[in-house]
């Protein structure tokens, strides 16, 4: 009966997980979505710590240690996760999914420690999955500690003398040591670690030369590796909801990675042998001379926007700081009473993290049709009056298509130059993370409004409320 109950339980957890990936397709079902997996995943959690039983009928003894892991896990990811900064929260997922890869590591190493003292010979497919599990794991946890250091501002970006080639030879010895210890031809607890020691670095080498704008692949491709990982978990452990949460992880995080590549023109070769980032930094970084920009008053943009009959809003890195995203609503609100047609233009990677921009103006209430994506947005930028730029740099650089020796070539952008008029907010005249200068902001039609954006947006709400 308990082994019944303990199979509903993990169907529960997988159907949930399943209906909560689902359900996070939408930002207006997102919340429930993450609860509904949530939820599922307690239930086959509490039902394996209860209701397990091994082939000689005994159940889990160490309820102490147990608990006080959850205890603890549980204190600091809710902490952690209720003070985190909009802005920080890349950092934030990139060190949670290096966690991930953590359990998947120890979770090999604890049981290739069984094995060992436990005397009986693990079967080949056994070992592989342990081995395997231990591999992505460590690369997953090395290369996400990596990045949430170099997210955070604490690790520089540092080309390696000979990167790739060390790579190589790094990968290439992780797999002959692999296939010596699988056809016993090397074995023992020194090539174990050995093998773990290597996957250690590749993680942190193939991590550490990236940067710029193409960092958020390089996480989401971690993410898959998690995942992954957490599959091999699954098998060894025959648990069928850790296999199928590893198994959606990790498709879900390969269809990013995709789909990410696509949105940075990237290929996923260059991702996986971790060439570009380095391959790119000697490209052009805005140190030629740019010419004039022009200012716009707040006077004048209430006008201009007050008279168009369409206006598209495009959202950046920038709003998310100002926290700006309420104020802009209001003004998408007033601007709809004086009858302007008000849209937003998305950018796949505006922002620092997958999806950033349609979270945040999701939680200011701003109608999801309004939010169009880039294509849609470039095809309807030509009958589109005034662009009102908000903290958005790299996404709107036109040495995305026009500079083969910018770091950003070849990335699609908005192009927002075929509007009518381009009115640019932002502080100063410093780059964006990509530290490249924008030569949109020297152009003939743009023009620059200089301030926070939240501060700047209220005063234009108020102007445009008074005319
Ligand atoms: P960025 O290119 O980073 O530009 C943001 C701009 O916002 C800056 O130029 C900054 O200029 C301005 N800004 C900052 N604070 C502001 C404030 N309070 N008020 C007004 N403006 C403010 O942003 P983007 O165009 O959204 O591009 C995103 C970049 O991040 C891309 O390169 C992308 O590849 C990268 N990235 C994306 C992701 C994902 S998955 N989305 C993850 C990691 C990295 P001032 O300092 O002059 O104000």
């Amino acid at each position: 009966m308990e082994n019944i109950i303990l199979q509903l339980s993990y169907l529960i957890g997988s159907i949930t997980f399943i209906m909560g990936l689902k359900m996070l397709s939408h930002p207006d079902s997102a919340r429930k979505g993450n609860i509904v997996a949530a939820v599922g995943m307690t239930i086959a959690i509490f039902a394996t710590i209860f209701l397990y039983r091994n082939s000689a009928g005994e159940g889990l003894h160490n309820y102490g240690w147990i608990f006080a892991g959850l205890a603890v896990g549980t204190i600091v990811g809710t902490l952690a996760a209720k003070r985190v900064q909009m802005t920080a929260m890349p950092e934030m997922v990139s060190l949670f999914n290096g966690m991930g890869g953590a359990c998947a590591m120890l979770i090999s190493m604890v049981e290739y420690n069984h094995m060992q003292h436990g005397g009986g010979a693990a079967g080949t497919g056994t070992m592989l999955v342990i081995i395997l599990g231990m591999i992505i794991g460590t690369v997953s946890f090395a290369g996400s500690i990596i990045a949430w250091g170099k997210l955070n501002g604490s690790i520089k970006d540092r080309t390696i003398p000979a990167g790739q080639i060390l790579n190589f030879i790094i990968l290439g010895g992780i797999v002959v040591l692999s296939v010596m210890m699988l056809g016993g031809m090397a074995g023992g607890t020194a090539v174990f670690y050995g093998i773990a020691g290597l996957a250690a670095m590749y993680g942190i080498l193939f991590v550490m030369p990236i940067g710029g704008a193409d960092m958020p692949v390089v996480i989401s491709l971690l993410n898959s590796f998690t995942g992954c990982a957490a599959a091999f978990g699954g098998f060894l452990y025959d648990n069928p909801v850790m296999l199928t949460g590893g198994i959606l992880v990790g498709s879900a995080g390969t269809i990013l990675t995709i789909l990410m590549c696509k949105a940075m023109n990237r290929s996923l070769k260059n991702v996986l042998i971790g060439s570009f980032g380095a391959a790119k930094t000697g490209g052009a970084q805005g140190t030629k001379e740019q010419g004039n920009y022009k200012e716009i008053s707040l006077n004048d943009t209430a006008t201009l926007m007050a008279y168009a009959s369409k206006v598209m809003i495009i959202p950046g890195y920038g709003l998310a700081v100002a926290q700006a995203q309420h104020t802009c609503h209001e003004l998408e609100k007033v601007l709809n009473e004086k009858g302007v047609e008000v849209s937003y233009g998305i950018h796949p990677v505006a922002g620092r993290m997958p999806g950033h921009m349609n979270v945040l103006l999701a939680e200011a209430d701003v109608p999801y049709e309004k939010l169009l994506e880039m294509e849609d947005a470039n095809d309807q930028m030509s009958g589109v009056n005034v662009v009102l730029i908000l903290g958005a740099n790299d996404v709107v650089n036109p040495a995305a298509k026009e500079d083969p020796a910018s770091p950003i070539y070849g990335m699609p952008i908005l192009e927002v130059e075929k509007a009518e008029h381009v009115i640019v907010n932002k502080r100063s005249m410093k780059p964006g993370y990509a530290g490249i200068e924008n030569e949109l902001f020297f152009r003939p039609k743009s023009s620059m409004l200089f301030g926070d954006a939240k501060k700047m947006l209220q005063s234009l709400v108020t102007e445009l409320k008074q005319m």
